[in-house]
């Protein structure tokens, strides 16, 4: 049994993409719609439609892959047309809604909160202004924006946050968190501003920041494991959790369950392998929980044990 329940909202399947792998265009989201996909998340979006920036933006290698896309959307107007047609695959919605600016999210969550979204996740962690972390890195920025957001999303609101790497910051933002009425949390966004060197041709790997990007895939399985953890225990289990970052197999999903995720987002795997590695991911997380003897997600959720 793979199905699962994040903040009230039950899912047939605990597999889907990340937001950004395979979910910019109409035809993409509705190919994750006809996929074994518990769900459908939507890329990030902006105000105005996007292109991005300038190929190659993507690189995958054999550890993993690193991206600077740039933002790439339709811009919000669309996908508030298309989460209604999106609907009829009977599987959740989830809104991915972003900004270039603060002032950016509410009229995003606004519109988008009424097309009808199952849940919306708030993206935290996404490159904005040059010169400025990321919103997920300033906690009293994050609080502003959770408590503004939150007064206008009438659906379980999430929030995808960046990777931590410290124990007080784990804290800090856990408490800032607890204050906003947010529904579930969403861990990790890639671990930011990687760089990754071709030395056969001496170069960089991707065009935009000089080479500079967010890195995704097997290398940052641990980062991801640790921050769900993390999270699960200040909340004491009693925040949902979607665990993304380093699965590419049943076994990966399976450490993220014992870490504490209800839920896993596949990024990389996805873009290298297709929609088709949603039924293999299935297959091998079901065997994975036969052989050891649990029977759902629910079983063995949290149940990391500690020496
Ligand atoms: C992009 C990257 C992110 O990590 C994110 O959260 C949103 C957008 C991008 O480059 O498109």
């Amino acid at each position: 049994d793979v199905s699962t329940t994040i903040a009230g909202v039950k899912f047939t399947g605990c597999f889907m993409n990340a937001s950004g792998a395979l979910c910019v265009t109409r035809e993409e989201l509705l190919a994750l719609g006809r996929s074994r996909a518990g769900a459908i998340v939507t890329k990030s979006m902006t105000v105005e439609p996007r292109q991005g920036n300038p190929s190659p933006r993507y690189y995958g290698f054999s550890g993993g892959s690193i991206n600077s896309m740039g933002l790439p959307n339709l811009g919000y107007r669309a996908y508030a047309e298309l989460i209604p047609e999106l609907k009829r695959f009977g599987k959740p919605i989830i809104a991915s809604v972003a900004g270039l600016v603060e002032d950016d999210f509410p009229v995003i969550a606004e519109a988008v909160n009424a097309a009808g979204p199952d849940l919306i996740e708030v993206n935290l962690s996404c490159p904005n202004i040059p010169g400025k972390p990321q919103i997920g890195y300033d906690a009293e920025a994050s609080e502003r924006l959770m408590k503004r957001v939150r007064k206008i999303i009438t659906v379980p609101m999430g929030v995808k946050l960046p990777p931590y790497f410290d124990p007080a910051h784990h804290a800090l933002m856990g408490n800032v968190i607890g204050r906003c009425g947010v529904d579930f949390l969403n861990l990790i966004n890639s671990v930011g501003n990687g760089l990754v060197v071709d030395p056969k041709t001496e170069t960089v790997v991707i065009k935009p920041k000089g080479g500079f990007g967010g890195l995704g895939g097997t290398i940052i399985k641990p980062v991801a494991l640790a921050n769900v953890r993390a999270f699960w225990k200040h909340f004491d289990g009693r925040m949902p959790i979607i665990g993304t970052g380093g699965v590419m197999s049943g076994l990966d999903a399976f450490e993220h369950v014992l870490c504490g995720a209800s839920a896993v987002q596949v990024g990389t795997l996805l873009v290298e392998e297709g929609v088709d590695v949603f039924g293999r991911l299935e297959a091998e997380f079901v065997a994975c929980l036969r052989e050891k003897g649990y029977h759902s997600i629910a079983d063995c959720r949290g149940r990391l044990k500690e020496l």
